[in-house]
C-alpha cells in the first residue's frame, strides 16, 4: 500500500514514523510513503500557501491553488485514488475506518493548517473527512501519522508472521482485558490466578468478563454497541445455519450493523467489500411482513445505509434477491451454505499440510481463476492460505475468505478422489477452531463434487441457497 501525504512538514511525519514498526515495514517493501510538500506548488513568491478568509474572521487559510496542484501532481502518477482531509469536522476515526482504508492500494492523506483550507478545493479532491478525536491540533500532520499507523498495523507483514489482524482477538468490539508477565509477584501484587491455571476455557471466559467489565464503565457507548450485537447474534443463532455468514462476521467484529428497522438488516464488512441483507427472521411470516413495501421505499432505505465501496451483497431470500434484481444488481453466483458445528477437531490423514508463503503464489494464482493475484496475495500474506505437498511438490490448496467463509479449495487433476481436499478443509477447519470460529463455506450450486465432500465430513447445508449479487457489472 502506498501513502501520500500532502503537508506543509513533510519531514515532521518522516521522522515520526520512520522510528517505528512503520519505519521497518518501510524498509520492507511493505508499505511505501510518498511526502508531497504543498509550499513546491505555490505561484506566490516568498513561497506563501496562505491569506485571509473573506468574510472576516482571525487567522489564516490555505489556498486552494497550492492545495490542488499538489493533489493533481498525484493523481498523474496513480489516478484520482481515495483522498482524506483530516480536520476536526470530520467523522470519527474508528477501527471499522481503518479496516476500510487498508483496502486501498493507493491513499492520499491532505493535512490542513492554519485555520483550515479553502472550501472550494475539498469539495474537487476530497472523498473523506477524518477527525481523529474532539479536540483541536495546530495541524494536520499528527492526525495524518495516525492514520497511517493504524492503517500499516492492518497491512498482512508489518506486524510479522504471529500477529496477523486476521487472527485478532475475538473479542473485537470490547476494550482489551488486563494482561500480565513475569514476575508472578510485584510490588506484592500477584497475578490472578486463573492465569495461572492452564485452564484455556476459564482463562478466554475471565478474559471476556474483565474486557466488558471495562468497557462497560469506561465506554458505555461501546459497550451498547456490543450488546446490540450479542442480542443480534443470539436471535439469529435461532436458526444457525441459514445465518452462519452474519453471525461469524459480527462474532469476529467485523461485521457492523448499519441498519436495523423493523426486521430489516444490513451488517457490513466494510474492509472485505460485502454487506449481508435480511429482512424478517422469523421464519416465512416475518419476511412477508418485513418485505412488504409497497413503493419500495423501505429498502431504498435498507440499500442507502450500505457504505459507498460495497462490492457484494449477500442475500438469503429470493424475494429479496428479485427486488435487487428490479434495481440493477446481478446475481453472481447461487450458492449452499454449510456449516461445521460439531466443534471437534477433525482428523488429517496427510503429512504435507502447511500455511502458504508468499513463494506460493504463483501457483496458487495459476490455478485459481475466481479472485485476482492481488486478493489472493492479501490472503496469503493474511497467513490463512494453506496447502497441500507430496514430496515438497504442491498439489493443492486452500483458505478462507476475507469475510470469513472458506473456499478456494483445489486439488491437482492427478490427486483427486484420494482425500486430499478432505485433508485440506478438516486443516482448514481446526485452524479456525483454534481462534473459536464456527467453520462455514458457500459452494456454487450444481458443485456437487464440493456438496458431498463438505456432507461427508460432517457439515450441514442450510436450508436457504446463499446469493452472491453485485450493483455493478462483474469484473471477474
Ligand atoms: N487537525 C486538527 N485537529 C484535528 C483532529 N482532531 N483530527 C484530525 N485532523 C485535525
Amino acid at each position: 500500500m502506498r501513502f501520500h501525504i500532502l503537508t506543509l512538514f513533510p519531514d515532521m511525519i518522516r521522522q515520526g514514523l520512520e522510528a517505528s514498526m512503520i519505519g521497518r515495514a518501510v524498509d520492507k517493501g511493505l508499505i511505501r510513503l510518498n511526502m508531497v510538500n504543498i509550499r513546491d506548488f505555490t505561484r506566490e513568491k516568498h513561497g506563501r500557501v496562505d491569506d485571509y478568509t473573506y468574510g472576516g474572521g482571525a487567522g489564516m487559510l490555505m489556498q486552494a491553488q497550492p492545495v490542488f496542484d499538489a493533489w493533481k501532481s498525484i493523481c498523474k502518477v496513480v489516478g484520482e485514488a481515495r483522498t482524506v482531509y483530516v480536520t476536526p469536522q470530520g467523522e470519527p476515526f474508528t477501527q471499522a475506518k481503518v479496516r476500510e482504508l487498508a483496502g486501498e492500494k493507493e491513499l492520499i492523506i491532505l493535512c490542513g493548517h492554519y485555520e483550515g483550507i479553502d472550501e472550494r478545493v475539498l469539495e474537487e479532491t476530497v472523498t473523506d473527512r477524518i477527525s481523529i478525536g474532539d479536540y483541536i491540533l495546530t495541524g494536520g500532520e499528527l492526525a495524518a501519522m495516525v492514520i497511517v499507523d493504524a492503517v500499516s498495523r492492518l497491512i498482512p507483514g508489518v506486524l510479522g508472521n504471529e500477529a496477523s489482524a486476521d487472527m485478532e482477538s475475538f473479542h473485537g468490539d470490547l476494550l482489551e482485558y488486563p494482561q500480565y508477565s513475569r514476575p508472578e509477584i510485584w510490588n506484592g501484587k500477584k497475578v490472578p490466578e486463573v492465569l495461572l491455571s492452564g485452564d484455556h476455557r476459564r482463562v478466554e471466559q475471565w478474559r471476556l468478563e474483565q474486557a466488558k467489565e471495562r468497557t462497560a464503565a469506561v465506554r458505555p457507548d461501546l459497550y451498547a454497541k456490543y450488546e446490540a450485537k450479542q442480542a443480534l447474534i443470539q436471535r439469529l443463532a435461532r436458526d444457525k445455519r441459514n445465518h452462519i455468514h452474519i453471525t461469524e462476521s459480527l462474532k469476529g467484529g467485523r461485521g457492523e450493523i448499519l441498519y436495523e428497522k423493523e426486521e430489516r438488516l444490513l451488517v457490513a464488512d466494510r474492509e472485505a467489500g460485502v454487506c449481508m441483507l435480511l429482512c424478517g427472521n422469523g421464519g416465512r411470516t416475518g419476511e412477508a411482513r418485513a418485505l412488504a413495501d409497497e413503493d419500495g421505499s423501505k429498502l431504498t432505505e435498507l440499500l442507502s445505509a450500505a457504505p459507498e465501496q460495497t462490492e457484494w451483497y449477500v442475500v438469503i431470500q429470493e424475494q429479496l434477491v428479485n427486488e435487487l434484481l428490479a434495481r440493477g444488481f446481478r446475481i453472481w453466483g447461487k450458492c449452499s451454505q454449510y456449516v461445521y458445528t460439531q466443534g471437534q477437531v477433525l482428523p488429517v490423514r496427510l503429512k504435507e499440510i502447511r500455511r502458504l508463503t508468499l513463494a506460493d503464489l504463483e501457483y496458487v494464482c495459476a490455478h485459481y481463476h475466481q479472485e485476482g493475484k492481488e486478493y489472493l496475495e492479501e490472503r496469503i500474506r493474511a497467513g490463512v492460505m494453506y496447502g497441500a505437498f507430496e514430496d515438497g511438490r504442491q498439489i493443492g490448496f486452500i483458505g478462507t475468505h476475507k469475510e470469513g467463509a472458506m473456499g478456494m479449495l483445489y486439488v491437482e487433476e492427478g490427486y483427486r478422489r484420494q482425500g486430499v481436499g478432505r485433508a485440506l478443509l478438516s486443516y482448514n477447519i481446526n485452524r479456525l477452531l483454534e481462534q473459536g470460529r464456527t467453520p462455514y463455506g458457500h459452494v456454487l450450486a450444481g458443485n456437487s463434487a464440493s456438496e458431498s465432500l463438505l456432507e461427508g465430513m460432517g457439515l450441514y447445508k442450510a436450508g436457504r441457497p446463499v446469493w452472491w449479487m453485485q450493483k455493478k457489472a462483474c469484473n471477474h
